[in-house]
């Protein structure tokens, strides 16, 4: 901004709504009056409602299916079959990883919950009732439920569907520099080890997944009203699939009732839902249920992790070996770049100063549903950083250093970015001990050691966990990144009207982060035009600009910058008109927020609501009426967001009971946009990982059946459990790439906080010897490893007979 003068009369940003302005949320109004408009709430006319069948058994070959009983029942329209399906070319489709999936099942079921047939009726009640009447005759096939059982020589071959699959491996990946590790290792003086489990966990939005389809004959068009956290991508989706040509499909994606990486993926309900409404030539609404979105959807996670350190004796980190091992489920269907295969894995120790490092990873078909998805994650980022965090602190142990000096003194530093990690990446900016020493300090880091060492003398076992993340936000960079080959940049488009008020659409779609707010925020800050006078619409095909949509916390560092670009041409083109009207050249005037000056004499002046009526109705000649811009954005460098977080727990070394005392998080996510949605996103994650950490738990007996598909069983943290938090806001590191320096912030906190809390119990465990717990560190698994001293593994299952 500019205040060349001191007779300014630039707006108050932050009165304005502007960047660092904590604007309610617009968008709370209507959530709050019920007035939110969801999937479920669209209702057309002549609206049939569809229901799917699902497989009771994860593995079994198909003998025969009869509908005949379904078809008797009155009201029933359609019952779909694989075999249907097939004689469309439906049955399978791609998934976003270069991988087929079944839309209706046709030779096998290959886990608990695939989709096996649906039935379309008057209302949902009747096709329920169809859909039970339905027989599937099943052979049980042998079933497994861990890569271990994938890899055995003898493993039945998952996914035989494949020509020339041999066994259940999805893929190899590797990247690093194999041989320099080698070399590292053996200059070290000290190996450090670490193996866990991360396990499976579901994103479990509150709104299930659902769509209406609503095909058209008269005109051709079909319409899709659908739960998209990427609306445009479901449209090439649909084009491809459904083969309709993609002018003719419009994509909506009303309200979304959270979506956390679930709502990525496309699933067989919204193929079979379109395909209904085009047989049926009446629009066809499909509303999972609970259990159906719990078993069924993108299950995040459930991956092996073993890695080495190579250590100097002095603290030195010298170089790191990693291998994964990833539990796909049944089918790849990762939504993630294209060319990395597990992810962005390989962003683990990006916020230290690793000279080399070597990793390896294997994805393995298993019979669960497709697992993988980014639960508010950057495509396995929080796996990364789980496991970082886990083998800093064992290391640290190992080399009997304090772990946060030890942390300390591997950062990079703040003068050494952008940095080159040992893996590939280029981290930005960042003040990683400041931020560190931020929350030492607020914990009362020294005190709480003393504190620690007194208490074990009476018995109690208390325990401090740190987790530091930086994590690669803002998917992508064209050279670098794609979906299926579509690159990833975002756009935004706004148009100011001729009073000055101003519509900005763009490609994402929030899902509660509050976009209709901070989008507003961003106009205000380029344009000086007040956030309330701004509107923001995301969701539809047919108005907004292409985009790749809101996942892995792109939005900010890719749509939100694309706002600022679109913005800023708007003003360059603003300016010209307040040439024109203060009849002075374009070099004389200024900028200040809201408003053109004559550098010569500033109480001449255009505010920018005289330049938008300028614009439709006294332009200078050969200039091109209207105010509006459409800005494609292509970042050239993914948003480095960092955080600290520090936990203290007690643990009762009878039950194994463990309450948080303390949790302070420190999070860098560059310039905020609006402090108060920043602390909102924090806290939420913060809460989902008190909940990944302590409870959660969605598993597979050792016969494939779910345990954990229901919210008996699947625990949601309430207020009631959930600590809490003390957040600190004091470091800040602008990004130096992004147009006005914010950085991503939406799933740092659920990234980084797990391994806090498993480092806290942990460290309260320190004498024991007890080197790792698998997450959910559940009290019955601390007692185990404290009256057993021993290491607790939460792998599922396996059957022994
Ligand atoms: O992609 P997603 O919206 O999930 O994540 P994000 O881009 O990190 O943004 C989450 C919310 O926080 C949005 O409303 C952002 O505009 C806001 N935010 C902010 O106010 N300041 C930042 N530096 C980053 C995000």
């Amino acid at each position: 901004m500019t205040t060349s003068t001191t007779e300014s009369r630039a707006l108050d940003e932050v009165k304005i709504g502007g960047l660092g302005s904590s604007r309610k949320r617009v968008e709370d109004d209507r959530f709050i009056r019920g007035k939110g408009n969801y999937v479920d709430d669209v209702v057309l006319p002549g609206m049939l409602h569809m229901e799917i069948l699902r497989s009771p058994l994860p593995h079994a070959r198909i003998k025969s299916i009869d509908t005949s009983r379904a078809w008797a029942i009155p009201g029933v329209h359609l019952v779909l079959t694989g075999e249907m399906m097939a004689t469309r070319n439906l049955a399978w489709m791609p998934t976003l990883s270069y991988d087929t999936q079944a839309v209706l099942a046709t030779d096998k079921v290959r886990f608990q919950g695939q989709e096996v047939a649906c039935v379309i009726a008057d209302d949902p009640y009747i096709a329920k009732d169809a859909c039970e009447a339905i027989e599937v005759d099943y052979e049980p096939l042998p079933v497994i439920v861990n890569p271990v059982q994938g890899l055995a020589p003898d493993a039945p071959v998952i996914r035989d569907d494949k020509v020339g699959q041999a066994d259940n491996v999805v893929y190899h990946w590797e990247v690093g520099d194999q041989a320099g590790t080698d070399r590292a290792f053996e200059q070290a003086d000290v190996i450090s080890t670490l193996e866990c489990h991360y396990p499976r966990s579901h994103p479990s939005p509150i709104e299930c997944c659902g769509s209406v389809a609503d095909f058209n004959r008269a005109t051709s068009k079909l319409t899709l009203y659908v739960t998209s956290q990427a609306p445009h991508i479901v449209r090439a989706a649909v084009a491809m699939v459904a083969e309709l040509p993609e002018q003719m499909i419009r994509i909506i994606s009303p309200d979304i009732g959270g979506g956390f990486g679930n709502k990525v993926p496309i699933y067989p309900g919204y193929v079979c839902s379109i395909l209904a409404s085009i047989l049926l030539e009446r629009p066809v609404k499909w509303i999972e249920d609970k259990t159906g979105n719990l078993i069924s959807t993108g299950f995040a996670r459930d991956v092996y992790l073993k890695g080495e350190m190579a250590l100097r004796r002095d603290g030195k980190i010298l170089a790191f070996r990693m291998h994964t091992d990833a539990d796909h489920g049944a089918f790849f269907a990762d939504a993630q770049p294209s060319k990395f295969k597990i992810g962005l894995m390989h962003s683990a120790f990006a916020a230290y100063d690793v000279p080399v490092a070597h990793l390896t990873a294997r994805g393995i078909y298993t019979n669960k549903a497709p697992g993988g998805v980014a639960y508010r994650c950057s495509f396995r980022v929080t796996e990364a950083m789980f496991f970082q965090e886990r083998m800093v602190q064992a290391a640290a142990d190992d080399l009997g250093l304090d772990q946060a000096a030890f942390r300390r003194m591997n950062f990079v530093r703040d003068d050494d970015f952008p940095h080159r990690t040992p893996l590939g990446f280029l981290t930005d900016s960042g003040q990683y001990a400041k931020c560190l020493d931020v929350g030492l300090q607020a914990i009362g880091y020294e005190n709480f050691k003393a504190e620690q060492a007194e208490a074990r003398q009476r018995g109690k076992l208390l325990g401090l966990g740190i987790s530091t993340m930086t994590e690669p936000l803002g998917a992508g960079n064209s050279r670098e990144y794609d979906i299926l080959g579509i690159k990833m940049f975002d756009s935004a488009e706004i148009k100011v009207h001729m009073s000055g008020k101003a519509i900005v659409r763009t490609g994402a779609k929030t899902q509660g982060q509050g976009h209709e707010t901070t989008w507003a925020q961003i106009v205000a800050h380029e344009l000086g035009i007040p956030a309330d006078d701004v509107v923001v619409e995301e969701g539809d095909t047919d108005t907004a600009p292409f985009g790749m949509g809101t996942y892995a916390s792109r939005s900010t560092p890719v749509a939100g910058a694309a706002v600022a670009m679109a913005a800023r041409k708007i003003r360059a083109k603003a300016r010209k008109l307040a040439a024109h009207l203060l009849e002075v050249s374009e070099e004389d005037i200024e900028w200040e927020l809201g408003r053109f000056y004559v550098r010569s004499s500033p109480q001449r002046g255009a505010s920018i609501q005289e330049c938008a009526m300028a614009a439709y109705s006294n332009m200078p000649d050969g200039m091109e009426p209207g105010l509006e811009n459409t800005s494609f954005y292509d970042p050239p460098n993914l948003t480095w967001p960092f955080a600290v977080y520090i936990v203290t727990v007690e643990v009762d070394p009878e039950t194994g009971v463990w309450d948080v005392l303390r949790m302070v998080a420190v999070d860098d996510c560059g310039v905020r946009i609006n402090p108060m949605i920043v602390e909102g996103q924090i806290m939420g994650g913060l809460t989902e990982a008190y909940a990944m950490a302590s409870m959660q738990f969605i598993t597979f007996d050792a016969d494939g059946n779910c345990v954990g598909s229901n919210y008996m069983d699947y625990l949601l943290p309430t207020a009631w459990e959930t600590p809490g938090f003390e957040l600190h806001s004091e470091v800040v590191t602008p990004c130096p790439h992004h147009p006005i320096g914010a950085k991503g912030i939406g799933e740092c906190a659920a990234v980084g906080g797990p391994a806090a809390f498993v480092n806290a119990v942990m460290d309260a465990l320190g004498e024991t010897g007890v080197r790792n717990i698998d997450m959910p560190v559940l009290p019955d698994r601390v007692w185990e490893a404290l009256t057993y001293r021993r290491d607790v593994s939460g792998h599922p299952p396996v059957r022994q007979d």
